[in-house]
């Protein structure tokens, strides 16, 4: 049996963990919005057509904050298009997805529905096809009070209340040849520069994120962040990252390495983000939101892509997620958290049926995907300071990753609660592991207060509408606590959460 140490101490920090890296991501894509969270005459609609089987789910997954309306669909995007009369609203052709949108759901629709969920929205403006006029003029019609053209048309549409969005996305993804209105570096510094700019003379209390690449593998990277923040660096408070994992090889050991790169990603990101602060002689730092990132490869092909006939909400990338996946959403959360110190925002992409953890039927059931459990867990129970690890753990090598650790882990002290969690992902594909975790300045007489584990015996395993809890945590109570130390035996290939109380 493998045996592994962590030893934490309560004075040693990482940082305060944000709540918003337990966000998610809604486009106007696929069956997301039509069919996921908004399906007027499905059987559990309510009033204003949300599904409330999909809203439930969505209040136990637990996202913090949700990312909204794009991705790739933003670049092309009219926001006048989707407020006002339905009856009025313009169809038009989706060309990020080849599909047709009706504009029947938009930005007041989004709110209220935030507001059903109780999650933050975060909000995105096109920087493709428009650029910083219309984006002052959304900003002006969400978060001004009343009494300018704007705002007071919010108001005629049933909105006294301005909607108060705090987190805006400056574009999606612009470096990219898929993007509508793609740009260079320094075109897209300069534009994200003047429209954060102008949004700040609107509305003076905003977080603003400029795009950063659109994964790591793009040929610009690096110097797209550098450029970029150079021209945007004191507009704005974040860069985007991206991130899809991908099981090309179908080798477990390599696809556990995705969680090592994104770990690098983050690290080279907050780098180039502190070399343009250097440059300036600046105590400012730049943050990192993670606004996309998921396991995404399965549903690839150009079919999953994009279907003929400019359809209405067609199925698009409904990636079927087995027990692997939810294994390395797991470990992908544990190295957000470890770096919670720069990573201030994440969004699972996205929440329903498109590459998500709650799946539905059209007219049917709603389910839960094999990756909703560890991120409903770690949002649950991740909560407070991150504190430093030092973990004693074997190693098991690939090709490109010739140290990686079995065990990854985080914990985490609520110091309101006095509350401690254990994250712990055991990557050995076939030993159990006696973990023992070494609580300083943690208080005497600590208890288990929850554990649980996540683990099948075929990485393959899904959940479907016919065996929706195939792959489900199960409690457990065979963890114990003696003198400040915790010992659990983690199973190979198990995601772990073990959350202690203080006496
Ligand atoms: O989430 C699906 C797509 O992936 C998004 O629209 C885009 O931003 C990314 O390439």
């Amino acid at each position: 049996m493998l045996t592994s140490r962590i030893v934490v101490d309560r004075d040693f920090v990482i940082s305060a963990l944000d709540r918003r890296v337990f966000g998610t991501f809604v486009e106007h894509m696929g069956r997301c919005v039509y069919g996921g969270i908004y399906e007027p005459g499905h059987p559990t609609a309510n009033k204003d057509g949300f599904r409330q089987d999909v809203l439930e789910l969505t209040r136990e997954l637990g996202p913090t904050i949700v990312r909204y309306p794009g991705g790739n669909f933003l670049s092309g995007y009219n926001w006048e298009d989707g407020v006002g009369p339905k009856d009025q609203r313009p169809t038009r052709l989706d060309l990020a997805w080849g599909s047709t949108e009706t504009n029947e759901f938009g930005t007041n629709e989004f709110i209220t529905w935030c507001r059903t969920a109780k999650v933050e929205p975060m909000f995105a403006v096109n920087l493709g096809t428009r650029g910083p006029d219309e984006a002052r003029h959304l900003l002006e019609y969400c978060n001004h009070p009343g009494g300018t053209h704007y705002s007071d048309l919010r108001r005629s549409h049933g909105y006294e209340q301005p909607h108060g969005i705090k987190f805006w996305c400056l574009g999606n993804e612009m470096d990219g040849p898929w993007q509508i209105c793609r740009k260079t570096a320094q075109e897209y510094g300069r534009i994200a520069q003047e429209t954060a700019k102008v949004m700040r003379w609107v509305d003076s209390d905003l977080q603003l994120a400029a795009c950063g690449s659109s994964q790591r593998a793009m040929p610009t990277y690096g110097a797209w962040e550098y450029e970029v923040l150079d021209h945007c660096f004191n507009e704005v408070d974040f860069i985007s990252l991206h991130a899809y994992f991908r099981n090309d090889k179908d080798d477990i050991k390599d696809y556990f390495t995705v969680i090592e790169d994104l770990d690098y990603f983050i690290k080279e990101v907050a780098a180039i983000g502190d070399a343009v602060a250097a440059k300036r002689r600046s105590p400012k730092r730049i943050m990192l939101s993670l606004d996309e990132w998921n396991v995404w490869y399965k549903a690839h092909t150009p079919a999953d892509l994009r279907k003929p006939g400019w359809p209405k909400a067609p199925p698009l990338i409904e990636e079927i997620y087995n027990f692997e996946d939810a294994l390395i959403v797991g470990g992908a959360l544990i190295t957000m958290i470890n770096n919670a110190d720069r990573v201030k925002a994440a969004c699972l992409a996205q929440l329903v049926n498109v590459i998500g953890p709650i799946m539905t039927e059209t007219g049917g059931a709603a389910w839960r995907q094999t990756i909703f459990h560890p991120f409903a867990q770690a949002s649950r129970y991740a909560r407070g300071q991150v504190l430093r690890t030092k973990v004693q753990t074997d190693t098991f090598s690939t090709k490109t990753h010739p140290d990686a650790a079995l065990l990854l882990s985080s914990v985490i002290h609520d110091e309101e609660t006095g509350a401690v969690t254990i994250l712990a992902l055991n990557r050995s594909t076939t030993d159990d592991m006696q973990l023992e975790v070494e609580l300083r300045g943690l208080g005497e007489g600590r208890k288990v207060s929850f554990a649980s584990e996540l683990h099948h015996t075929d990485l393959k395993a899904i959940n479907s509408k016919m065996a929706p809890n195939a792959v489900t945590p199960k409690d457990r109570t065979d963890v114990a606590i003696a003198n400040g130390v915790l010992s659990a035996r983690l199973k190979p290939l198990s995601w772990n959460v073990i959350v202690t109380q203080s006496a």
